[in-house]
């Protein structure tokens, strides 16, 4: 393999996608966000009706899935079969159920194979909770990303009632431990640290120092 790939795993609102654009725009690298591919197929769920016990339409909505990430300006735009659904995808309803979609092993199994197959033959940051350790366990760097969660629930309000949206910090303090819970208790893939994955906390960090901070450790290891 001659590409660089570049694993920020951690918990929910730690700011990993903030570190991760940043450095993939400083390293020209290509920043994908595992996350939003799962938010992407819990919005699929939830418009169709799946019941998330019933394997055989799970099998059949996760083939008529198509996720694409378009680039667009400074953004980059997440695709459902056609249909920019950036925006949707961040609302309060979505962040409720994905964690419990994220526990179903096809679903994971159909993810990480599209996520290996955007790490080929590219320089890749990827950002989510099982990317050092399930996704790419070979990854030429791996962050794990932890806060205090006060910090992180603060954090999450901002840009949430920013964009106009209707939550409570007790709604946002209770979903961050909702979903770590679930994340980190699951059976297939749970969310922990890669053994070589550099910690990251960065409750008291600006978001210049953590840039400064992973640029220095690819430096290392370039
Ligand atoms: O990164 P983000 O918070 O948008 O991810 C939403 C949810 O998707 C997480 O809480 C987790 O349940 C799930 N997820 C996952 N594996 C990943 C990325 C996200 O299970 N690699």
């Amino acid at each position: 393999r001659h590409n660089f790939i570049i694993a920020i795993d951690g918990f929910s609102s730690c700011g990993k996608s903030t570190v991760a654009k940043a450095l993939a725009k400083k390293l020209k690298f290509v920043f994908i966000d595992s996350g939003a591919m799962y938010r992407a197929v819990t919005l699929y769920f939830l418009r169709e009706g799946i019941d998330m016990k019933d394997d055989k339409a799970i099998a059949e909505a996760l083939e008529n899935i198509h996720i694409d990430f378009i680039p667009n300006d400074d953004k980059t735009e997440i695709h459902l079969n056609d249909e920019d659904i950036s925006d949707e995808i961040r609302q309060m309803y979505i962040s409720d159920m994905v964690s419990e979609v994220s526990t179903i092993k096809a679903v994971r199994q159909a993810m990480v194979k599209q996520q290996q197959k955007l790490g080929r033959r590219r320089n890749i940051v990827m950002d989510g909770r099982d990317i050092g350790t399930t996704v790419f366990p070979d990854a030429d760097m791996k962050i794990f990303m932890t806060a205090d969660p006060q910090v992180r629930a603060n954090r999450r309000y901002l840009e949430l009632t920013n964009k106009g949206e209707q939550v409570t910090i007790d709604e946002i303090v209770k979903n961050l431990a909702h979903r770590d819970h679930i994340d980190s208790t699951r059976e297939e893939s749970p969310l922990r640290k890669a053994e070589d994955a550099i910690v990251l906390d960065n409750s008291y960090m600006s978001q210049e120092d953590q840039l400064t901070f992973v640029i220095d450790e690819y430096t290392k290891r370039r």
